[in-house]
Protein backbone atom coordinates (compact mmCIF):
# COMPACT_ATOMS: atom_id res chain seq x y z
CA UNK A 1 0.00 0.00 0.00
CA UNK A 2 1.28 3.39 -0.51
CA UNK A 3 1.96 5.75 2.07
CA UNK A 4 0.59 8.92 2.78
CA UNK A 5 2.54 9.89 5.51
CA UNK A 6 5.31 8.54 7.10
CA UNK A 7 6.32 9.67 10.41
CA UNK A 8 10.35 8.59 11.72
CA UNK A 9 11.37 8.82 15.09
CA UNK A 10 9.32 11.78 16.45
CA UNK A 11 10.61 13.45 19.57
CA UNK A 12 8.79 16.07 20.73
CA UNK A 13 8.77 17.40 24.40
CA UNK A 14 7.77 20.68 25.97
CA UNK A 15 10.21 23.29 28.38
CA UNK A 16 8.11 24.40 31.48
CA UNK A 17 9.41 26.10 34.71
CA UNK A 18 9.71 22.55 36.73
CA UNK A 19 11.89 21.24 33.36
CA UNK A 20 11.06 19.17 30.08
CA UNK A 21 8.16 17.24 29.65
CA UNK A 22 9.25 14.75 27.45
CA UNK A 23 5.50 14.29 25.67
CA UNK A 24 6.60 11.49 22.88
CA UNK A 25 10.03 9.97 23.20
CA UNK A 26 10.66 9.01 19.22
CA UNK A 27 7.76 7.48 17.80
CA UNK A 28 7.42 5.91 14.28
CA UNK A 29 4.96 4.70 11.73
CA UNK A 30 2.84 5.52 8.85
CA UNK A 31 -0.39 5.73 6.89
CA UNK A 32 -1.34 4.40 3.91
CA UNK A 33 -2.98 5.44 1.43
CA UNK A 34 -7.36 5.13 1.98
CA UNK A 35 -6.32 3.42 5.15
CA UNK A 36 -7.80 4.42 9.07
CA UNK A 37 -5.14 4.40 11.02
CA UNK A 38 -5.99 4.33 14.88
CA UNK A 39 -3.83 5.90 17.89
CA UNK A 40 -5.07 5.07 20.60
CA UNK A 41 -3.82 5.38 24.55
CA UNK A 42 -5.25 7.01 27.88
CA UNK A 43 -5.04 10.37 28.55
CA UNK A 44 -1.84 11.94 28.69
CA UNK A 45 0.02 9.15 26.69
CA UNK A 46 0.88 11.87 23.65
CA UNK A 47 -1.70 11.07 21.27
CA UNK A 48 -2.69 14.80 21.28
CA UNK A 49 1.06 15.42 20.83
CA UNK A 50 1.76 13.45 18.10
CA UNK A 51 -1.15 15.26 16.01
CA UNK A 52 -0.20 18.90 16.94
CA UNK A 53 3.37 17.96 15.99
CA UNK A 54 3.00 16.84 12.30
CA UNK A 55 0.26 19.60 11.71
CA UNK A 56 3.19 22.22 12.91
CA UNK A 57 0.09 23.63 15.58
CA UNK A 58 2.67 22.97 18.56
CA UNK A 59 2.09 25.55 21.95
CA UNK A 60 4.98 28.38 21.85
CA UNK A 61 6.56 26.41 24.46
CA UNK A 62 7.28 23.11 22.80
CA UNK A 63 10.21 21.91 20.64
CA UNK A 64 10.37 18.73 18.12
CA UNK A 65 13.81 17.92 19.14
CA UNK A 66 14.08 14.80 16.64
CA UNK A 67 12.44 12.82 13.74
CA UNK A 68 10.72 13.53 10.07
CA UNK A 69 7.12 13.75 9.69
CA UNK A 70 6.97 12.45 5.91
CA UNK A 71 3.60 13.92 3.71
CA UNK A 72 3.39 12.90 0.69
CA UNK A 73 7.18 12.91 0.04
CA UNK A 74 8.27 16.03 1.79
CA UNK A 75 9.18 15.93 4.93
CA UNK A 76 6.84 18.47 7.01
CA UNK A 77 9.06 19.05 10.18
CA UNK A 78 11.11 22.48 10.05
CA UNK A 79 8.89 23.72 6.96
CA UNK A 80 7.73 27.76 7.47
CA UNK A 81 4.35 28.88 9.16
CA UNK A 82 3.67 30.50 5.49
CA UNK A 83 4.32 26.78 3.53
CA UNK A 84 2.59 24.98 6.59
CA UNK A 85 -0.68 26.72 6.21
CA UNK A 86 -0.83 25.90 2.16
CA UNK A 87 -0.84 21.94 3.41
CA UNK A 88 -3.30 22.23 6.39
CA UNK A 89 -6.86 22.80 5.62
CA UNK A 90 -6.11 21.50 2.28
CA UNK A 91 -4.13 19.07 2.12
CA UNK A 92 -4.41 17.94 5.62
CA UNK A 93 -7.47 18.58 7.45
CA UNK A 94 -8.50 18.52 11.41
CA UNK A 95 -11.38 17.45 13.67
CA UNK A 96 -11.33 18.11 17.01
CA UNK A 97 -13.39 16.73 20.04
CA UNK A 98 -15.26 20.15 20.66
CA UNK A 99 -16.22 21.75 17.22
CA UNK A 100 -17.47 25.33 19.43
CA UNK A 101 -13.78 25.67 19.57
CA UNK A 102 -12.98 25.44 15.84
CA UNK A 103 -16.33 27.19 14.74
CA UNK A 104 -16.60 30.55 14.57
CA UNK A 105 -19.78 31.37 17.00
CA UNK A 106 -20.57 34.17 15.35
CA UNK A 107 -21.18 33.34 11.81
CA UNK A 108 -23.54 31.35 9.89
CA UNK A 109 -22.25 27.55 9.46
CA UNK A 110 -22.66 27.60 5.96
CA UNK A 111 -21.01 30.97 5.39
CA UNK A 112 -17.82 28.65 7.68
CA UNK A 113 -17.98 26.39 4.72
CA UNK A 114 -17.76 28.99 1.95
CA UNK A 115 -15.36 30.90 3.07
CA UNK A 116 -12.79 28.05 3.85
CA UNK A 117 -13.91 27.19 -0.03
CA UNK A 118 -13.06 30.90 -1.17
CA UNK A 119 -9.81 30.62 0.75
CA UNK A 120 -8.33 27.84 -0.94
CA UNK A 121 -10.01 28.21 -4.57
CA UNK A 122 -8.93 32.13 -5.35
CA UNK A 123 -11.22 31.06 -8.97
CA UNK A 124 -14.17 30.18 -7.27
CA UNK A 125 -17.22 32.87 -6.99
CA UNK A 126 -19.59 33.60 -3.73
CA UNK A 127 -21.94 31.88 -5.28
CA UNK A 128 -20.46 29.03 -6.22
CA UNK A 129 -19.05 28.82 -3.30
CA UNK A 130 -22.12 28.77 -1.67
CA UNK A 131 -23.81 25.89 -4.12
CA UNK A 132 -20.54 23.84 -2.95
CA UNK A 133 -20.94 24.76 1.23
CA UNK A 134 -25.37 23.67 0.62
CA UNK A 135 -23.97 20.14 -1.54
CA UNK A 136 -21.11 19.76 1.63
CA UNK A 137 -23.93 19.88 4.24
CA UNK A 138 -25.94 16.99 2.50
CA UNK A 139 -22.88 15.27 1.82
CA UNK A 140 -22.47 15.29 5.66
CA UNK A 141 -25.96 14.36 5.57
CA UNK A 142 -27.00 17.29 7.47
CA UNK A 143 -31.13 17.47 7.12
CA UNK A 144 -32.76 20.47 5.23
CA UNK A 145 -29.28 21.73 3.90
CA UNK A 146 -30.19 25.02 2.13
CA UNK A 147 -31.83 26.33 5.52
CA UNK A 148 -29.14 25.22 7.51
CA UNK A 149 -26.77 26.52 5.28
CA UNK A 150 -28.21 29.64 7.80
CA UNK A 151 -28.10 27.94 10.79
CA UNK A 152 -25.43 29.53 13.83
CA UNK A 153 -23.01 26.92 15.30
CA UNK A 154 -25.31 27.35 18.56
CA UNK A 155 -28.65 26.53 17.01
CA UNK A 156 -26.86 23.12 16.03
CA UNK A 157 -26.58 19.85 18.38
CA UNK A 158 -23.44 18.55 19.38
CA UNK A 159 -23.04 16.15 16.58
CA UNK A 160 -24.28 18.42 14.19
CA UNK A 161 -21.89 20.78 14.98
CA UNK A 162 -19.06 17.91 14.54
CA UNK A 163 -20.74 17.33 11.27
CA UNK A 164 -20.32 20.82 9.93
CA UNK A 165 -17.04 19.94 10.93
CA UNK A 166 -16.67 17.30 8.92
CA UNK A 167 -18.00 19.02 6.13
CA UNK A 168 -15.11 21.79 6.45
CA UNK A 169 -12.60 19.22 6.72
CA UNK A 170 -13.32 17.79 3.38
CA UNK A 171 -14.32 20.97 1.37
CA UNK A 172 -11.03 20.90 0.06
CA UNK A 173 -10.61 17.38 -0.76
CA UNK A 174 -7.47 17.03 1.57
CA UNK A 175 -5.59 13.60 1.41
CA UNK A 176 -5.41 12.94 5.29
CA UNK A 177 -7.54 13.94 8.22
CA UNK A 178 -6.75 14.13 11.52
CA UNK A 179 -9.23 13.64 14.15
CA UNK A 180 -8.55 13.98 17.61
CA UNK A 181 -10.80 12.42 19.84
CA UNK A 182 -13.45 13.82 17.38
CA UNK A 183 -16.32 11.52 19.53
CA UNK A 184 -15.82 11.91 22.71
CA UNK A 185 -18.10 14.67 23.70
CA UNK A 186 -20.89 13.45 21.72
CA UNK A 187 -23.72 10.57 23.38
CA UNK A 188 -23.47 6.97 22.21
CA UNK A 189 -25.73 6.83 19.41
CA UNK A 190 -24.35 10.30 17.63
CA UNK A 191 -20.66 9.03 18.03
CA UNK A 192 -21.54 5.85 15.88
CA UNK A 193 -23.00 8.10 12.99
CA UNK A 194 -20.45 10.60 13.16
CA UNK A 195 -17.50 7.36 12.52
CA UNK A 196 -20.55 5.83 10.15
CA UNK A 197 -19.84 9.48 8.27
CA UNK A 198 -16.26 9.12 8.50
CA UNK A 199 -15.94 5.81 7.13
CA UNK A 200 -18.21 6.97 4.02
CA UNK A 201 -16.08 9.97 3.28
CA UNK A 202 -13.03 7.40 3.66
CA UNK A 203 -14.06 4.96 1.29
CA UNK A 204 -15.81 7.46 -1.15
CA UNK A 205 -12.61 9.61 -1.71
CA UNK A 206 -10.22 7.32 -0.86
CA UNK A 207 -9.07 9.40 1.88
CA UNK A 208 -6.65 8.90 4.70
CA UNK A 209 -7.85 9.21 8.15
CA UNK A 210 -5.98 9.33 11.34
CA UNK A 211 -8.03 8.55 14.39
CA UNK A 212 -7.24 9.30 17.69
CA UNK A 213 -9.31 8.24 20.79
CA UNK A 214 -8.51 6.93 24.32
CA UNK A 215 -11.31 4.34 23.71
CA UNK A 216 -10.11 1.00 22.09
CA UNK A 217 -14.16 -0.03 21.90
CA UNK A 218 -14.28 2.93 19.52
CA UNK A 219 -11.42 2.07 17.31
CA UNK A 220 -13.36 -1.68 16.31
CA UNK A 221 -16.03 0.35 14.49
CA UNK A 222 -13.77 2.38 12.05
CA UNK A 223 -9.67 1.45 12.20
CA UNK A 224 -8.13 -0.68 9.86
CA UNK A 225 -4.94 -0.84 11.90
CA UNK A 226 -4.24 0.18 15.29
CA UNK A 227 -1.51 2.22 17.36
CA UNK A 228 -1.52 1.51 20.85
CA UNK A 229 0.36 4.63 23.10
CA UNK A 230 1.88 4.95 26.33
CA UNK A 231 4.05 7.46 27.92
CA UNK A 232 5.30 8.70 24.64
CA UNK A 233 6.11 5.43 23.21
CA UNK A 234 4.35 2.92 20.94
CA UNK A 235 3.48 -0.21 22.75
CA UNK A 236 2.00 -2.20 20.16
CA UNK A 237 0.96 -1.82 16.69
CA UNK A 238 -0.93 -4.45 14.38
CA UNK A 239 -4.12 -4.60 12.33
CA UNK A 240 -7.58 -4.53 14.08
CA UNK A 241 -7.85 -8.06 14.56
CA UNK A 242 -4.02 -8.74 15.40
CA UNK A 243 -4.71 -5.91 18.51
CA UNK A 244 -7.74 -7.63 19.52
CA UNK A 245 -7.64 -11.38 19.03
CA UNK A 246 -3.76 -11.57 19.22
CA UNK A 247 -2.95 -9.22 21.94
CA UNK A 248 0.77 -9.06 22.59
CA UNK A 249 0.84 -6.36 25.17
CA UNK A 250 0.33 -6.11 28.96
CA UNK A 251 -0.87 -2.59 28.60
CA UNK A 252 -3.46 -3.77 25.57
CA UNK A 253 -4.68 -6.25 27.67
CA UNK A 254 -5.81 -3.63 30.09
CA UNK A 255 -7.36 -1.20 28.20
CA UNK A 256 -9.60 -4.59 26.43
CA UNK A 257 -10.55 -5.36 30.29
CA UNK A 258 -11.68 -1.80 30.23
CA UNK A 259 -13.73 -2.07 27.17
CA UNK A 260 -17.39 -3.85 26.60
CA UNK A 261 -17.27 -6.30 24.18
CA UNK A 262 -20.01 -7.80 22.04
CA UNK A 263 -18.39 -11.19 21.95
CA UNK A 264 -18.34 -12.18 25.74
CA UNK A 265 -20.62 -12.52 28.68
CA UNK A 266 -22.44 -9.03 29.80
CA UNK A 267 -22.06 -10.65 33.31
CA UNK A 268 -17.96 -9.93 32.19
CA UNK A 269 -16.55 -7.26 35.12
CA UNK A 270 -14.94 -4.28 33.23
CA UNK A 271 -11.55 -3.55 34.52
CA UNK A 272 -9.92 -0.20 34.59
CA UNK A 273 -5.94 -0.32 34.75
CA UNK A 274 -4.80 0.00 37.97
CA UNK A 275 -2.53 3.13 38.81
CA UNK A 276 -1.68 6.06 36.88
CA UNK A 277 0.31 7.53 33.64
CA UNK A 278 4.07 8.14 34.32
CA UNK A 279 5.55 11.70 34.89
CA UNK A 280 6.73 12.75 31.53
CA UNK A 281 8.75 15.40 33.28
CA UNK A 282 10.81 12.12 34.78
CA UNK A 283 9.86 9.42 32.13
CA UNK A 284 10.98 6.38 33.61
CA UNK A 285 14.14 5.12 32.04
CA UNK A 286 13.06 0.85 31.41
CA UNK A 287 9.38 0.14 30.12
CA UNK A 288 6.78 3.22 31.28
CA UNK A 289 4.19 0.50 31.92
CA UNK A 290 6.36 -1.32 34.70
CA UNK A 291 4.80 0.26 37.93
CA UNK A 292 1.41 -1.11 36.79
CA UNK A 293 1.74 -4.07 34.65
CA UNK A 294 1.13 -7.43 36.70
CA UNK A 295 3.70 -9.38 34.94
CA UNK A 296 6.81 -6.49 35.49
CA UNK A 297 10.57 -7.78 36.62
CA UNK A 298 13.67 -6.43 36.86
CA UNK A 299 15.08 -6.12 33.29
CA UNK A 300 11.96 -3.94 32.66
CA UNK A 301 12.81 -1.34 34.72
CA UNK A 302 16.28 -1.22 33.96
CA UNK A 303 15.55 -1.32 30.14
CA UNK A 304 12.97 -0.05 27.36
CA UNK A 305 12.13 -3.32 25.83
CA UNK A 306 12.93 -3.32 22.14
CA UNK A 307 10.03 -4.76 19.54
CA UNK A 308 9.61 -8.09 18.58
CA UNK A 309 7.83 -8.67 14.87
CA UNK A 310 5.20 -10.81 15.93
CA UNK A 311 3.60 -10.46 11.55
CA UNK A 312 4.68 -7.96 9.04
CA UNK A 313 2.07 -6.27 10.21
CA UNK A 314 2.19 -6.18 14.31
CA UNK A 315 4.75 -5.51 16.82
CA UNK A 316 5.06 -4.88 20.24
CA UNK A 317 7.15 -3.90 22.58
CA UNK A 318 7.67 -6.31 25.74
CA UNK A 319 9.95 -8.30 27.06
CA UNK A 320 7.70 -10.97 27.96
CA UNK A 321 8.02 -11.58 24.04
CA UNK A 322 11.49 -12.37 23.87
CA UNK A 323 12.13 -15.72 22.81
CA UNK A 324 14.50 -16.26 25.87
CA UNK A 325 11.88 -15.09 28.32
CA UNK A 326 10.96 -16.69 31.34
CA UNK A 327 7.79 -19.32 30.73
CA UNK A 328 6.58 -18.72 34.46
CA UNK A 329 4.26 -15.78 35.03
CA UNK A 330 4.53 -14.76 31.32
CA UNK A 331 0.70 -14.20 30.13
CA UNK A 332 1.92 -14.73 26.29
CA UNK A 333 4.13 -18.04 27.09
CA UNK A 334 2.94 -20.69 24.68
CA UNK A 335 0.28 -18.85 22.86
CA UNK A 336 -0.16 -18.92 18.83
CA UNK A 337 0.65 -14.60 18.39
CA UNK A 338 2.87 -15.38 16.08
N1 LIG B 1 1.77 22.93 26.40
C1 LIG B 1 2.20 21.94 27.19
N2 LIG B 1 3.12 22.18 28.16
C2 LIG B 1 3.58 21.19 28.96
N3 LIG B 1 3.20 19.91 28.85
C3 LIG B 1 2.29 19.60 27.91
C4 LIG B 1 1.74 20.59 27.03
N4 LIG B 1 0.85 19.98 26.19
C5 LIG B 1 0.85 18.67 26.52
N5 LIG B 1 1.71 18.43 27.56
C6 LIG B 1 2.00 17.13 28.18
O1 LIG B 1 2.36 16.20 27.16
C7 LIG B 1 1.89 14.91 27.50
C8 LIG B 1 1.06 14.36 26.33
O2 LIG B 1 -0.13 15.13 26.21
P1 LIG B 1 -1.25 14.88 25.12
O3 LIG B 1 -0.60 14.55 23.82
O4 LIG B 1 -2.15 16.05 25.15
O5 LIG B 1 -1.98 13.60 25.67
P2 LIG B 1 -3.27 12.85 25.07
O6 LIG B 1 -2.79 11.48 24.77
O7 LIG B 1 -4.25 12.86 26.19
O8 LIG B 1 -3.73 13.60 23.87
C9 LIG B 1 1.13 15.03 28.79
O9 LIG B 1 2.01 14.65 29.84
C10 LIG B 1 0.80 16.52 28.86
O10 LIG B 1 0.69 16.95 30.19
MG1 LIG C 1 -5.56 14.56 23.51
Amino acid sequence: MDKILRVNNLTTSFITKSGEVQAVRGVSFDVGKGEILGVVGESGSGKSVISLSILGVLEENARIKDGTVEFAGTNLIGLSKKEYRKIRGSKISMIFQDPMTSLNPVMKVGKQISETLLEHNPNMGPQEAKERAIELLRKVHIPEAPSRYHSYPHQLSGGMRQRVMIAIAISCEPELIIADEPTTALDVTIQDQIIKLLKEMNAKQNLSVMFITHDLGVVAGICDRVLVLYGGLIMEEGKLNEIFYKTAHPYTLGLLESVPRLDQEKTQRLMPIGGSPPDMLKPPKGCPFYPRCRWGRQLCVEERPVFSNLSDTHRSACWLLLPDAPSEDNPFYGRQLW
